[in-house]
């Protein structure tokens, strides 16, 4: 194996970036002007903000990037003081071979408001010679000062037909063959994040198997959304033990967590009600029921016990 496939197959130039299209759209912009404002990238987690933004500096700062770029994560360990000081010194010097320099500041919702309002300060003093890339997950924590500095890009989670294109062309390459059901129940783990996506389909491969859903659920502790169906449907026909038997199983073969089987007990009874299929009367119940539960397990109490007595609930 040749380390992580995250990293291998991290897209290098703007029209690589799987999804995004608008955003890329609006960046390539910037890279025909050769020049940026100020950028804010904002989103969850794995969707190209990183990935984005390195294909950006690499395409708008040219042959000289790497002398011209500063990458720092706004909560490093040593401080917002250390930092600020790379900053300083970082854009004290002329841009060498470029026509400006990049600083990109992950994890900006981590700083606290002084230290957004310090940051502040030195976008406005730079300006002549840097730009500022910032990323966070929730823009909400941003100070308007800054937020006003900056374009505002919003990065969506990753739709289910572009996770799955993505790992057909890994699979492709890499040599493996996966059934559409494998990589149906990656991109259904995934949630929309495709490092986790792609992750999850090294693991999944590790033993050079083809990619199935048995490998797939293998390496992810979730239960299988129709174990958890089947489950729900035995306690609504008041079939306790049968419900309970699946219950065990999952938790014990499959080593699914107390946390993750409430949310997946909440996403099965909510799609139930959703399509139709369940009184909405019968799901306020149940949803007061799981609310318990889910506060329970965070608390401390036993998962198990916790989630038979919701199931008992279903009766
Ligand atoms: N839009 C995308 N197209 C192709 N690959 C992607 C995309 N988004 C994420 N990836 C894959 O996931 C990895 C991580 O993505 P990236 O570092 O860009 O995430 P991020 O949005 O910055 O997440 P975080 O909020 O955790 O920093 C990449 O190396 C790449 O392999
Ligand atoms: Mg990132």
């Amino acid at each position: 194996m040749s380390g992580p496939w995250v990293e291998k197959y991290r897209p290098q130039k703007l029209e690589d970036v799987v999804g995004q299209k608008q955003i890329v759209a609006r960046l390539e912009k910037y890279v025909g002007e050769g020049s940026m404002p100020n950028l804010m990238f904002t989103g969850p987690a794995g969707v190209g903000k990183t990935t984005t933004a390195l294909a950006l500096v690499k395409s708008i700062l040219g042959e000289y990037w790497r002398q011209n770029f500063l990458e720092l994560n706004a909560s490093d360990a040593r401080g917002i003081d250390t930092v600020r000081d790379r900053i300083k010194s970082f854009c004290r010097l002329k841009p060498v071979g470029a026509p400006f320099r990049i600083i990109f500041l992950d994890e900006v919702d981590n700083m606290t408001k002084d230290a957004q309002h310090a940051l502040r300060r030195e976008m406005e003093m730079y300006t002549k010679t840097a730009s500022f890339i910032l990323s966070c997950n929730y823009s909400s924590k941003i100070i308007d000062p800054i937020q006003s500095r900056c374009a505002i890009f919003r990065f969506a989670p990753l739709k289910a037909e572009e996770i799955k294109g993505r790992l057909e062309y890994i699979c492709e390459k890499e040599g493996f063959e996966a059934t559409d059901e494998g990589l149906d129940s990656i991109v259904y783990f995934a949630e929309g994040d495709m490092r986790k996506a792609v992750n999850v389909l090294q693991a999944a491969t590790s033993e050079g198997e083809a990619v199935t859903e048995d490998s797939v659920y293998e390496v992810v502790s979730k239960a299988k959304p129709q174990d958890i169906g089947n489950m729900i449907t035995k306690a609504l026909m008041g079939d306790f033990m049968g419900a309970r038997n699946i219950l065990r199983e999952t938790m014990v073969l499959q080593g699914t967590s107390g946390e993750d089987m409430v949310t997946q007990i909440y996403q099965d009874v909510s799609k139930r009600a959703i399509d139709g299929k369940m009184d909405p009367g019968i799901y306020m119940n149940l949803i007061e029921a799981i609310a318990e539960c889910d506060f329970r397990i965070r608390e401390g109490a036993n998962p198990r016990i916790q989630l038979e007595a919701l199931l008992a609930q279903f009766l």
